[in-house]
């Protein structure tokens, strides 16, 4: 089995991020905006889940979205996870079930954090799960160049230029 048997089953899609992604759940609820924090604008699902591929030949690019974003490792080989947090101070994480190497089944990456991922093993894929809640909306999706991000963060300029499409 390879990664085209998991995006022809799942008839996963490509994301503006890199990677292909078919979204699995939303709830039925809403929050209305007023119960929301300033920065949503509108109303939102309780509750959406993707399922979310990544090669080795593509990465996802640094973004980041309002809401906490769980990240649930199901096949394939370990993933990094670069961040960046709203101060600027940059970590990792691997995600995978090589656990007595360190690595994660599931990770939450903070709201407004920046995030970017790549699978560490040439010719491989690494197939996860991302829930977020409030549900997903693309107004909540930041997916920055490599000139605003480096404005930002001048610091993680090597890091950013690698992680980013355009
Ligand atoms: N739905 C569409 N794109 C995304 C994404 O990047 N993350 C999550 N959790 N849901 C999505």
């Amino acid at each position: 089995m390879d990664e085209s048997d998991i995006i022809n089953h799942f008839d996963l899609q490509k994301h503006p991020e890199g990677g292909y992604y078919k979204e699995v759940y939303r709830s039925k609820g809403e929050i209305l905006s007023e119960h929301l924090s300033d920065e949503f604008v509108g109303n939102r699902n309780y509750c959406t889940s993707i399922y979310f591929l990544l090669t080795s030949d593509t990465f996802s690019a640094f973004h980041k979205i309002n809401q906490d974003e769980i990240w649930h490792f199901y096949k394939g080989t370990s993933l990094k996870l670069h961040l960046i947090s709203p101060e600027g101070k940059y970590s990792l994480v691997t995600i995978g079930d090589d656990f007595k190497n360190g690595d994660l089944f599931q990770f939450t990456v903070l709201a407004q954090y920046y995030f970017a991922a790549e699978v560490i093993k040439k010719n491989s894929f690494s197939f996860v799960g991302c829930t977020v809640s409030p549900g997903f909306d693309f107004r909540d999706f930041d997916l920055p160049s490599c000139e605003t991000l480096t404005l930002k963060f001048p610091i993680h300029k090597v890091i950013i230029k690698k992680m980013t499409h355009h």
